[in-house]
């Protein structure tokens, strides 16, 4: 497990450093969607990590947003985001980060996620724990709803989808201190396993966002869900994560949405 942690570690870190360095240059943008863009720094960035993987681990099956999946022949699976906060990083905001995850026999065991502009690698192995840069993580203790501080994005389809957000960000605006739509899922979810947000939800993620994250959460003392507030797994269309504490109640305001 320590080979496993340290390679992840180091995969993320040299991804993250390559992102960081070609940061300031012009991208160039491909288009997947209207909105939903990729660079040739996700590319570079994946590429990096799925040949170490390939050269270190032969038998693992990966996941990996810009690429084709791969099956593996043996127990493990990894599961990355080369680069979440494109959007951002190709418009010189820099929020941004690697996430990586593994998975061995359907469940996570390991994820990391390193955002190289503050420096911070956020590491979570599956019962010992989340830690930020080696010290341990802790959720938040808000337990109040209207003095908590939470995170959410919106789908690449908002303008063609009415599952797009907008109302259940209404329902919740009014409820909160404040929400955030920072624009990198998995550093939201880093961010609430290290107490910075107290809750966080979306719809239409996929695994490379919140793989990780979820894992970071959970080993934080936090809580995951569906949306409702149903059992969670990798291939839900929606999440809610929060600090257990006031998760309850993010589920009774979204409920109350369409009221
Ligand atoms: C996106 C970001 C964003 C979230 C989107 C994701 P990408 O990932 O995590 O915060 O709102 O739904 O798809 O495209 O930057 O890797
Ligand atoms: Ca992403
Ligand atoms: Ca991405």
């Amino acid at each position: 497990m320590v080979t496993l942690k340290s390679f992840a570690v180091d995969m993320a870190h040299q991804a993250g450093i390559l992102l960081k360095k070609k940061f300031y240059q012009t991208h160039q943008i491909q288009y997947k969607g209207d909105i939903n863009i990729v660079t040739e720094a996700d590319k570079l960035s994946e590429d990096l990590i799925l040949k170490a993987i390939s050269r270190k681990f032969p038998s693992h099956g990966i996941l990996s947003e810009e690429s084709p999946a791969i099956t593996g022949s043996g127990k493990f699976r990894w599961i990355i985001d080369p680069l979440d906060g494109t959007t951002n990083y190709a418009h010189g905001y820099p929020v941004f980060c690697v996430s990586i995850a593994l998975e061995k026999e359907g469940k996570i065991i390991l994820g990391v996620i390193y955002d190289p502009m503050r420096d911070d690698m956020f590491v979570a192995i599956l019962g010992k724990g989340a830690y930020l840069n080696n010290k341990k993580l802790v959720v938040s203790k808000t337990h109040d709803l209207s003095k908590s501080l939470l995170a959410t994005g919106f789908p690449y389809d908002i303008r063609e989808s009415k599952e797009n957000n907008l109302d259940y960000f209404n329902a919740m605006a009014i409820n909160v201190r404040a929400i955030r739509r920072a624009g990198a899922a998995a550093l939201d979810l880093a961010y609430l396993a290290a107490g910075r947000f107290d809750g966080f939800w979306e719809l239409k993620l996929k695994p490379w966002d919140t793989a990780a994250g979820c894992l970071m959460v959970q080993e934080a003392g936090g809580k995951v869900s569906s949306l409702l507030g149903r059992k969670w797994n990798l291939l839900s269309p929606d999440i809610l994560a929060s600090n257990g504490l006031i998760h309850r109640q993010m589920i009774h305001t979204l409920r109350r949405k369409s009221i």
